[in-house]
This record gives C-alpha cells, sequence and structure tokens, in this order.
C-alpha cells in the first residue's frame, strides 16, 4: 500500500459502527456519520450518502457486521473495528442463527443500488464465508471481519495499481475530462478515473481536469471539484451540455471514467452521461477510457443488456435543491446510469493494467 495520507476515510468500520462522510453534504459541510444499524445504513446508501462502486462494496461488506452488532449488541462493547475482532463476549449462539440475521441484512442492503456490481459482489464474498463449516460462531465471526477488512484493503491496493497504470497514459500538461464522482469518496479512499489523475499528479506531471457537472446530483461538480481542490490540482466544472463545445475546441487530451458494472464482452454502465461523453469522443478523436477494479467486472453477463439500470426519484430531476424547477404536470425520466458500447472505449484501466475484454470467467 502507498502513503496512508492519500486515502480519504470514505468509509470506515469503528468500534462497532459504520462511520462514513456524508457525501450529500459537500462541499459546503464535511460531516462524518456514525452508522448503527442495518436500516440506516441502507438509508444511507439510497440517499447517496455514500456511493461509487468501489465503496458501496466495502459498505456492502461492513453493513453485514453491523447487523452482527445490531442484532447481538453488547453494552459498552462492540465485536468489530478496523483494528480487529473481539468475540469473546459474543452470546452462545447457534452458527444457523447468525447465517439467518446475516442473509436477511444482505438481501436488504443488495436491493438498495441495483446497478453496481461491487454491491451484489462483496455481500456474496461475505457469504462464501459465512457458508462455511466452522467449530463456532466465534470462529465464523473472526472470518467474516478478516474477510470485510480484506475488501476494503484490497480495494485501496487495486485503486492505487489503478493509479500507477493510467497515469502512464498521461503526459504532463494533458487536460482530463472525466465524468461523475470517481475519487477517494467513490472508493475505500484513493479513487479509480480521478485517482489517475492522483498518481500523475504524484508523479510530477501537470494535469488540468475538466470535471462534468452530472446532473442531477452534481457529483462531478460538488465531489471531484472538491477532491481536486484539496489536493491544489487545478478543476474546471463544465454543465453536461457543454461537453460536446468543449471537445470540438480541442481543449480535452482524454476522458477517463469510472464503472459501476462491466460486462464480459466490456460494454460498460456508469453515471447517466457518460455514454454521450463516449460519443462525442468518439466524434472528435479524444480516446476515452475507463478505470475500475476487476470488482466490478461482471463476468457472468455477456454484455451491456444485461446491467439492470438504477430508476431514481422524478423529483431528483423537478427539483434543485428542494425548488422545483418544472411545471406540476410536468413528468421526469431519470434513469441513474447508461450503457456505453465496447466499441468507443478505448481501453480498460485495471489493477493489472490497460487491457481490453473479453472479460471471460475466471
Ligand atoms: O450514483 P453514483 O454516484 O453512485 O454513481 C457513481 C458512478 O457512476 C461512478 O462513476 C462509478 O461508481 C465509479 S466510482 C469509482
Amino acid at each position: 500500500m502507498e502513503d496512508i495520507k492519500d486515502i480519504l476515510p470514505t468509509i470506515r468500520m469503528l468500534q462497532g459502527a459504520v462511520e462514513l462522510i456524508d457525501q450529500t453534504l459537500l462541499p459546503g459541510e464535511y460531516r462524518v456519520l456514525r452508522i448503527e444499524t442495518v436500516d440506516l445504513l441502507c438509508e444511507a446508501i439510497a440517499k447517496l450518502r455514500i456511493r461509487g462502486a468501489p465503496a458501496l462494496g466495502v459498505a456492502g461488506a461492513y453493513g453485514l457486521l453491523l447487523a452482527v452488532e445490531e442484532a447481538w449488541p453488547q453494552e459498552n462493547g462492540y465485536y468489530f473495528d478496523m483494528e480487529g475482532v473481539t468475540v469473546e463476549k459474543f452470546p452462545d449462539v447457534d452458527v444457523t442463527a447468525v447465517r439467518e440475521v446475516l442473509d436477511a441484512a444482505g438481501k436488504q442492503i443488495v436491493s438498495t443500488r441495483p446497478t453496481a456490481v461491487n454491491l451484489s459482489w462483496a455481500v456474496g464474498r461475505m457469504k462464501d464465508v459465512y457458508a462455511q463449516d466452522f467449530p463456532g460462531t466465534n470462529k465464523m465471526l473472526e472470518r467474516l471481519h478478516k474477510e470485510a477488512i480484506a475488501i476494503y484493503e484490497e480495494d485501496v491496493e487495486m485503486c492505487m495499481a489503478i493509479g500507477r497504470h493510467g497515469a502512464e497514459l498521461l503526459k504532463d500538461g494533458d487536460n482530463v475530462m472525466t465524468h461523475c464522482n470517481t475519487g477517494g469518496l467513490a472508493t475505500s479512499g484513493f479513487g479509480t478515473a480521478l485517482g489517475v489523475v492522483f498518481a500523475a499528479v504524484g508523479a510530477g506531471k501537470k494535469i488540468h481536469v475538466y470535471a462534468d457537472e452530472t446532473r442531477p446530483l452534481l457529483q462531478g461538480a460538488r465531489l471531484n471539484a472538491w477532491e481536486c481542490e484539496q489536493r491544489g490540482i487545478p478543476v474546471s466544472v463544465l454543465c453536461d451540455g457543454a461537453v460536446a463545445s468543449i471537445m470540438s475546441r480541442g481543449m480535452v487530451s482524454c476522458v477517463i471514467v469510472g464503472a459501476d458494472r462491466i460486462a464480459s464482452n466490456g460494454d460498460t454502465a456508469n453515471k447517466i452521461g457518460t455514454l454521450n461523453l463516449a460519443i462525442v469522443a468518439r466524434h472528435y478523436g479524444v480516446p476515452f477510457y475507463i478505470a475500475a477494479p476487476s470488482s466490478t467486472i461482471d463476468r457472468s453477463i455477456p454484455d451491456g443488456d444485461a446491467i439492470p439500470i438504477e430508476e431514481r426519484a422524478e423529483e431528483e430531476v423537478k427539483q434543485f435543491k428542494g425548488v422545483t424547477t418544472v411545471p406540476t404536470g410536468a413528468r421526469a425520466v431519470n434513469p441513474a446510469f447508461d450503457v456505453t458500447t465496447r466499441d468507443l472505449i478505448a481501453g480498460f484501466i485495471t489493477e493489472e493494467g490497460v487491457v481490453q475484454p473479453p472479460f471471460l470467467p475466471e
């Protein structure tokens, strides 16, 4: 792992609770929420207080530890923390009863956001652990804790590697366009597409970021710009509708975005508006890359048609900061993601390097 100072405390398991930065409040307010129930964790995921595919994976894993804390609370104590696990005081409960609680929590957590595969991937990885035979419940809980921390730590390492590989694609003086938030806030703390920029800047290159606003929830304007500012990286926010104009003037060296789910053939779901960007980039001959860890690749589906697309509330489009901006009779459509077809993508920056599909079952 590289320097820990590069890691935002996006999500942590601390003293039996999940602590996370409430991303809905940024950039105006930096607040860390302490979440002690699965219901509240699901609320935080559904409201995008925690968001971004890799960070959602970690939230799913920690959510299962939280379910155990909630079902068998310890007075003035806890079982799970980033630093370790203390299960000596866990009551005499049968493994099957714990599995039932974990199954229910897993289903609830996975149902919150259908597109980002990392959520079901991480919960599935935890399930593969708790489905095994154990000599006792304590041993099972110790293994579950280990798995959740591994999911977190592996994500940090994968993002650092993505950064290193992607940085080689960037030249000093490049202008990188990106969409939605793909930095530390969207991952265990470093980032994917924005992590590539961080790594390039760390290697001494001067990079300027064009951050698409990313309507309707403004992850680009609010969060990418905030992360760039925190690191002293020059950033210009643009309306989503300005993409073609900016690219047509030759102002963009390359586009790098993240992903929520990549199908075997390379078709990629990412934040709504990504497809526009890819089509415009193709039109103007600007290379368009996806940066994502292997946990975002869904090798079980052949192509983008099989990716479930989350539809969100109309109000997100019809209102701005709580003020209604469209006539009361008008409807809105609000798909949260779109699918960019493989032919529009120059390469996939993963922890393995810059690779090409197909992504076949391992
Ligand atoms: O709805 P969001 O904010 O969770 O959408 C996030 C994205 O689309 C990101 O680009 C993607 O998860 C990759 S994050 C490294």
